[in-house]
């Protein structure tokens, strides 16, 4: 069984008077310790099949298995239990808070998982470190540079040591030179054995992973 199976998945929206069908039956199957990145153009449905991937967007039908827990028939307050505990998200514009330090940021997922202070405190430190910004913990987004806010962003997303990590244009905001540095930390992640899921339209960023899958139109129509 892969670490992730999809079947046959769609996704309408209700759009003011039309409905959009953002996923038409997607199966797509990722294994464990797999670098994947999602490509297609705006509104062929990336974000949509991320946050279902993540366990934020109920699709309209079809399966999402992580782990062999079928997402979507837990419970509300399990499925936000299973997030906590198996997920990571790094988003565009980072969301960092803008009052609360590098590790204060970091500390936010781990508010709903049962730990002591200490132990936050030492994971939160340990996944700033593992960005490379250990010595800079204690400074506020506004303090740091774009790429410096985006590894915060990476540090608080596998602060609680995620089976997936799930990134949504994680470079979009980027310059060339600081989107590859952050590239090669996503790889180098990779590397030491974390699974990723990333969307990107930039075909670029398709060689730091292992397989790409192309969607048009919320169909799946072609891998690499
Ligand atoms: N909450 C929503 N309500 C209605 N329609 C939506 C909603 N979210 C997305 N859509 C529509 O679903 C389709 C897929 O959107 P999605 O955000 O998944 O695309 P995307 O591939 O991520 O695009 P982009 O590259 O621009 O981020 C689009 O037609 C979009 O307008
Ligand atoms: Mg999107």
């Amino acid at each position: 069984m892969s670490l992730i199976e999809i079947s046959n998945v769609t996704k309408q929206y209700n759009g003011g008077d039309e409905v959009v069908e953002a996923l038409r039956g997607v199966d797509i199957a990722i294994e464990a310790g797999e670098f994947i990145t999602i490509m297609g153009q705006s509104g062929s449905g990336k974000s949509t099949l991320l946050s279902i991937l993540g366990g934020m967007n109920h699709p309209t039908s079809g399966e999402v298995a992580m782990a062999g827990v079928e997402l979507y028939r837990l419970p509300g307050e399990k499925l936000a239990d299973f997030r906590a505990q198996n997920l990571g998200f790094v988003f565009q514009s980072f969301h960092l808070i803008p009052y609360l330090t590098a590790i204060e940021n970091v500390l936010l997922p781990l508010a709903i998982v049962k730990m002591k202070g200490a132990d936050k405190n030492a994971a939160a430190k340990r996944a700033l470190e593992r960005v490379g910004l250990g010595n800079k913990a204690d400074r506020l987004p506004n303090q740091l540079s774009g790429g410096e806010q985006e590894r915060v962003a990476i540090a608080r997303a596998i602060v609680n040591n995620p089976k997936i990590l799930l990134a949504d244009e994680p470079t979009g905001n980027l310059d060339s030179r600081t989107s590859d540095e952050v590239m090669a930390l996503f790889r180098e992640l990779n590397d030491a054995g974390q699974t990723v899921v990333m969307v990107t339209h930039n075909p670029e960023n398709c060689r730091y992973s292992d397989r790409s899958i192309n969607l048009r139109d919320g169909l799946v129509v072609g891998q690499n």
